[in-house]
Parts: C-alpha cells; structure tokens; sequence
C-alpha cells in the first residue's frame, strides 16, 4: 500500500456562527463547535484512508475563548499519525472576526478514526509520510498520546 503524504488529506473548513448555534450568551455552543471538529477531522481521516473511517475516540477538548455569533470558525485538521488500522487527526480551530479580520486560538482536539472495510472492519491505512519538521514533531507527540490511550482503554476493560 502507497504511503500518502500529510498535505495530500489536510482540511480546512470555514463556518459562520448563525443564531441558531448559540447558547443564551449568543456565543457558540460547545457542541456545535464539537460537531464541526468531528466532520473536519473525518475528511482528513477518509482523505488518507480512501475508505469508510469512525470516530473511535475523542481526547479531551478544552475551549480556550467564547465564539461570539456572527464570527467565523475556521478549522484545520491533519492526519498526525497512522497506525495499522487507526489515524490520529489533530484540530485546530480559530475564531476570525469578520470586523477586525483578526484570528484567535479557541480550541483544539485529537481524534482516533478507525479505518473499516465494506464489511464494516477494521482495515489497514496507508503509511503517513512526513513532509515537514512540524509534520515530524507531532508523529512523535501524536505516538506519546496514542500510548496513553491505549493504556487507558486498557484499564477500562
Ligand atoms: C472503533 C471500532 C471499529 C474498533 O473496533 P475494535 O473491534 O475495538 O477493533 P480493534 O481492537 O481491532 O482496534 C482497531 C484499531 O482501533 C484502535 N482503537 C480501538 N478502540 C480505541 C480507542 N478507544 N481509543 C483509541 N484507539 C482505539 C486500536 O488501537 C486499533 O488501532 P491499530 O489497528 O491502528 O493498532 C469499534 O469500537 C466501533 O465500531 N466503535 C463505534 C464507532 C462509532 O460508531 N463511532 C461513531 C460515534 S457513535
């Protein structure tokens, strides 16, 4: 199987909070900003699987700023590691004020995505080729979690 490099799966995605996504503060709902992490990080998952891939697990998201409505979200996700039949994607997402132009941090996730075959199991990724120092510095990170994670799973079961 052909390894893919980490640019031929990255995503960007580009949202506007409407009324509707907003809790009574009129900022953003958490999970409404979850749900848009979810979808971003799935299109980097199934860029690099070319199959069907689930979400297996989502590590602790933290939101670091309210969104505000009428701001916009953008969302970056990348494939940081690809392990036999998993993927960690790693999401960045920023605030843009649509007045100032300005970007701001607001929150970041890892997600596992397990690729599946038409039989619906779990089925082998192709390799992640690194292309940058950054791209090299989160497998070794993206390894770090993955263990941890794995040692949790364990000690669930
Ligand atoms: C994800 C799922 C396919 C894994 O099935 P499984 O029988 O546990 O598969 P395996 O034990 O063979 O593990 C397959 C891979 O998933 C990884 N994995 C499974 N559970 C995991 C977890 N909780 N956290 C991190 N990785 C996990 C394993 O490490 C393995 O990775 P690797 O092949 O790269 O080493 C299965 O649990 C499932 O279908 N879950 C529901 C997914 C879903 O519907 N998501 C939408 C949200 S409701």
């Amino acid at each position: 199987m052909q390894a893919r490099k980490v640019s031929e799966s990255r995503c960007e995605m580009t949202e506007i909070v409407l009324p509707n996504d907003t809790n009574p503060l009129g900022n953003c709902m958490g999970g409404r900003v979850m749900h848009l992490i979810d979808i971003a990080a799935a299109i980097a998952a199934r860029r690099h699987a070319r199959t069907i891939c689930v979400t297996a697990a989502v590590d602790d998201i933290v939101f670091h700023e309210p969104v505000p409505m009428g701001s916009v979200l953008v969302l970056k996700a990348s494939v940081n590691l690809a392990c036999r039949t998993s993927m960690e994607v790693g999401v960045r997402v920023e605030m843009e004020s649509l007045q100032s132009g300005k970007r701001h941090y607001c929150a970041k996730a890892y997600l596992t995505f397990v690729a599946l075959d038409e039989t619906g199991r779990p089925t082998q990724v192709p390799k992640l080729e690194s292309e940058t120092d950054d791209d090299r510095r989160r497998v070794k990170a993206a390894q770090k979690r993955r263990e941890a994670r794995l040692a949790r799973r364990k000690k669930r079961t």
